[in-house]
């Protein structure tokens, strides 16, 4: 089957790996194409030993000769198959290396929305099993469908020197063949596409699982999971099965074809080799290069089944390929006003890519050097403001403003290089304590590390720890508490020194004494910048310069912790709820 158009758009990508390994390529053609020609000339020395055995011409040295050069023959084709093997298999590993990069690097520069709707385990699937499918395509696959062709023509050639008319009689069955793996592979592309798709739900079911296997015995949920495991793998199989029986098909077929053709050839051949058309000889060495057609008639199917699987493969990595991040660079960028000193909504609202209800409405508000603090009950959109800000998300032109700037026209790195953001889920990387919090800042010093560590409450635990700052942390090291994690995220932001610091919800891991201790103790880095921090408690942000009370998206109040208290009652329930909360926990306590 000819490729479809997002097919062809993928060829795209390989052929620069073509270009770039031509030499190598064509020293491998010509090694192929060496074993080919000395496949041929087998045939016509055992034609020359069976006519001399028909004469009783043949001696002992004509027939040890003849042995004796098959088995150089035969030497020579060893050589020249390693050496194309060898040119062709390492040029299949350098573009299947060189796609990797590609795509890894690619999926890099994708942002949240991209990440959305593929999975972890849907790349991880790219990169394993389709890559190495391109990589057999391009590979072996070209490799034996070059051959196929060669052998094919050569074979034909060579039989018919031998009798144009008994080849004629022998390829008769052929385009049966032809005819019929041509709609069977129409349908094996198909199929392909499922067995990719299924192993990538594979795979990412099994890469969430493992990531969340404390959960899953938490919930006693192991059989379950190991079921649906059973569930996926099984269709896994099955449709892998819907494959093999297409495959089971192609190839007897082309042997029954095989064996029609050396029927005619028996019949047709003996006859002429009866009436001395051609000698005994000729009919052995006819029959030789049938039986070799029958190799490149059955590689046909196989490669057809190559280059299936390659293209099926090769436009699903396209497909993410040229997927390009929702926030776009502007065209002419505006450079940053120095010092950053202030970050301004006017009118903003915004809808998540893809969703068609608003998450907040017409907010205007101004960021100051200083604390602005964002409070409202769950799912009021703090956590979404942050993300605005810390520029995760694409905003409308004229709605968020740097330094006065309209924000689309500002470089995304540039801006997103001024802004420390602390999220609200903690990521941590397995890797020790000082390089997670030097994590934007490698070059950071030893002391300075220590100091963020101190800011945040968290030095005396991590001297309490067996590695001090070198303990590794994550899977395969020291697990931490949230608490913890949280105050690791904070330092690395911390340390990063940048004008903008937004903190959502990032102490909500530890009791509200700590949290007011780690508040006090990271005041002289909230001093001199921006610091904006989303919390659902209040109390933190009690001597706040300003705080924004957000409701269902909207600006429900502003204003600082003593005229709120007073004039919002929205605010004062709130707080009087958590303060009379808080009470209770110590007395408790
Ligand atoms: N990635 C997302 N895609 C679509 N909707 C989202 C996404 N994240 C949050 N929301 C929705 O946006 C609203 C505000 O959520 P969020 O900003 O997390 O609030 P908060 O941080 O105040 O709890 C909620 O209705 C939530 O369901
Ligand atoms: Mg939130």
């Amino acid at each position: 089957m000819p490729p479809d158009r997002s097919q062809r758009r993928a060829l795209a990508l390989v052929a620069p790996f073509f270009r770039r390994h031509w030499l190598r390529l064509t020293l491998g053609l010509v090694a192929l194409l060496g074993v080919d020609f000395l496949q041929l000339l087998i045939p016509r020395v055992i034609k020359l030993a069976v006519d001399a055995l028909g004469k009783g011409a043949a001696t002992r040295q004509s027939l040890l000769g003849q042995g004796g050069l098959v088995i150089v023959l035969a030497l020579g084709i060893a050589a020249l198959r390693f050496a194309w093997r060898s040119l062709v298999l390492v040029f299949s590993r350098h573009l299947e290396t060189g796609l990797r990069q590609r795509l890894l690097g690619h999926v890099l520069t994708l942002d949240r929305a991209f990440f959305q709707h593929q999975t972890t385990g849907e790349i991880m699937a790219l990169s394993g099993n389709d890559l190495n499918a391109v990589q057999m395509a391009c590979g072996m696959g070209l490799v034996a469908a070059t051959d196929a062709v060669v052998m094919t023509l050569a074979a034909l050639a060579c039989m018919a020197y031998i009798s144009p008319r008994l080849t004629v009689v022998a390829v008769l069955p052929m385009p049966l063949l032809v005819l019929s793996t041509g709609r069977l592979s129409a349908r094996l592309h198909h199929r392909f596409k499922r067995v990719q798709e299924q192993f990538s739900r594979l795979t990412e079911f099994a890469r969430s699982g493992l990531a969340a296997i404390r959960l899953v015995k938490s919930c006693t949920q192991e059989t379950a999971q190991a079921r649906h495991f059973d569930r996926l793998g099984q269709a896994y199989i099955r449709d892998n099965m819907r494959v093999a029986m297409l495959q089971g098909t192609i190839f007897p077929l082309s042997r029954l074809v095989g064996n029609l053709s050396l029927l005619l050839v028996l019949y047709g051949g003996g006859r002429l080799t009866v009436t001395g058309a051609i000698t005994v000889g000729d009919f052995v060495a006819f029959s030789t290069y049938l039986y070799m057609l029958t190799w490149p008639m059955m590689a046909m199917g196989w490669v057809t089944t190559l280059f299936q699987r390659g293209l099926t493969s090769l436009a699903r990595l396209n497909e993410v390929l040229t997927a390009s991040p929702i926030l776009t660079e502007p065209q002419e960028r505006t450079p940053l006003p120095a010092p950053l000193d202030r970050l301004a909504l006017r009118s903003l609202s915004f809808t998540y890519p893809g969703r068609d209800t608003a998450v907040l409405h017409d907010l205007s508000v101004e960021f100051r050097v200083g604390l602005t603090g964002i409070v409202g009950p769950t799912g009021s959109g703090k956590s979404t403001l942050c993300q605005l800000l810390a520029r995760l998300y694409p905003v409308a032109d004229d709605t968020l403003f740097a330094g006065g700037v309209d924000a689309n026209r500002l470089g995304i790195g540039a801006l997103r290089d001024q802004i420390a953001y602390v999220p609200q889920e903690v990521t941590l990387f397995s890797d020790t304590i000082a390089a997670n919090i030097s994590m934007g800042r490698p070059e950071a010093r030893r002391e300075e590390i220590e100091a963020v560590a101190r800011a945040v409450a968290m030095d005396r635990e991590i001297a309490a720890m067996p590695g001090g700052f070198a303990t590794r942390i994550g899977e395969k090291g020291t697990r931490l508490s949230g608490g913890q994690r949280q105050r690791l995220a904070l330092a690395r932001a911390l340390i990063l020194d940048r004008p903008v610091l937004i903190l959502d919800d990032t102490l909500a891991g530890v009791d509200q004494e700590t949290e007011q201790r780690i508040i006090n103790a990271i005041r002289p880095y909230l001093t001199n910048r921006i610091c904006i921090i989303a919390s659902h408690r209040l109390a933190p942000l009690a001597d706040a310069d300003e705080i924004l009370v957000l409701d269902h998206g909207r600006l429900a109040a502003r204003g600082p912790h003593a005229r709120l208290l007073e004039e919002n009652d929205f605010y004062t329930t709130i707080y009087r709820h958590q303060t009379a909360a808080g009470r209770d926990a110590q007395e408790e306590g």
